[in-house]
């Protein structure tokens, strides 16, 4: 039996196979499984129960989310439970079309609290594995530091790292970003890069375009991490054009932290006509309002793409990744797939 997919866009793109490069494991703990996890360890959140911490979510700023983000990322405590946390994002992920991820996870957020460094990456390396044989997800981690923190930290944590580098895949910047330029991490990176590792930071997101070109300059990013204020900056909107950079672009994050008042001001469409190589991403999709075709879902309803932009967009994901160019390829042939049998020739 053949099973006919309707070629309307948004059903195209709600099942393409597709890759996603920004999301922030701690930022996939839901609320159940957070109380969960408080009971578990005997761990008390600042909320009272899952209802005022979702009333919580009304973010003004990047700021006002990491709050939350870093006060419940506190439950995680057990290599069982970092292996639950990866668990839950791949079902959701698969489920989603995601078929390889690249995670970031914040280990100073887990260590400052005594966790050992092991601990985190065994369980979140047991979820990968797991993943994999469930759904057939491919999955790698994406170290970040925390910008607020001083660059000597950043150091630290790095040296307490290296013993695992071969189980790393990348090294990424996060967290408050206004005030912390990437300039402020230049020696850091320089490590993350003698050690062979391809890098990424988080720029332009509420900080200015200038962060982006210092993203690049300065730490030698190969991916930025948000990047929607680059059309702000003539100069920097071509340059990442002319360079072929990627930005890994989370539009529902984007409206809730208030980057942008509405999806309909969001400068996606911008940056796709401008023709810098977009992904679409879900950034911390517990906390923002969904997973990766949530994003799609608003994406389409404010912008309707066609289904060229939406091959487009998946095809950027494969492209962008830290995959082998093998790899790439057939994943990118499953992507072609898709939509031939839908009766949509890619583009
Ligand atoms: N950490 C988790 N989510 C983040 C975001 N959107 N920006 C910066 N740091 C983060
Ligand atoms: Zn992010």
């Amino acid at each position: 039996m053949t099973v006919s997919i309707s070629p309307d866009p948004l059903n195209l793109a709600l099942g393409m196979p597709k890759a996603e490069l920004h999301v922030h494991i701690e930022g996939t703990l839901e609320p159940e499984l957070a109380f969960a996890l408080a009971r578990r360890n005997g761990v008390s959140l600042p909320y009272a129960d899952e209802a005022a911490l979702k009333a919580a979510y009304a973010f003004d700023s990047l700021q006002s989310f990491l709050d939350v983000y870093y006060a419940c990322a506190a439950v995680l405590v057990t290599r069982a439970d970092f292996c639950e946390l990866m668990l839950a994002y791949l079902e959701r992920a698969a489920a989603d079309g995601v078929i390889h991820a690249e995670i970031f996870f914040d280990p100073q957020t887990h260590t400052a609290r005594g966790i050992p460094f092991a601990t985190v990456l065994e369980g979140l390396e047991d979820g990968l594995a797991e993943g994999a044989r469930r759904w057939g997800v491919s999955g790698c981690l994406i170290l970040c530091f925390l910008r607020h923190l001083p660059e000597d930290e950043c150091l630290a944590a790095l040296a307490g790292a290296e013993p695992f580098i071969g189980r790393i895949h990348g090294f990424g910047l996060d967290s408050s970003e206004r005030g912390h330029p990437p300039s402020k991490f230049a020696r850091l990176f320089a490590r993350c890069r003698a050690l062979g590792k391809p890098v990424v930071a988080h720029a332009g997101e509420e900080g200015p375009p200038a962060y982006i070109t210092e993203a690049l300059d300065v730490l030698g990013a190969l991916r930025i991490d948000h990047g929607v204020r680059a059309v702000e900056d003539a100069a920097v909107l071509a340059r990442l054009v002319r360079e072929g950079i990627p930005l890994t672009v989370c539009p529902l994050s984007n409206t809730r932290l208030c980057v942008f008042k509405t999806m309909a001001e969001h400068s996606l469409p911008q940056l796709l006509a401008a023709g810098v190589r977009v992904t679409l991403n879900s950034d911390d999709p517990a906390y923002f309002g969904g997973y990766l075709n949530a994003n799609i879902r608003a994406v389409q309803a404010a912008f309707g793409f066609d289904a060229a932009t939406w091959y487009r967009l998946a095809r950027n994901s494969f492209e962008a990744s830290f995959a082998t160019d093998e790899e790439k390829a057939g994943w990118i042939a499953r992507l072609d797939a898709w939509f031939a049998e839908a009766g949509a020739a890619p583009a």
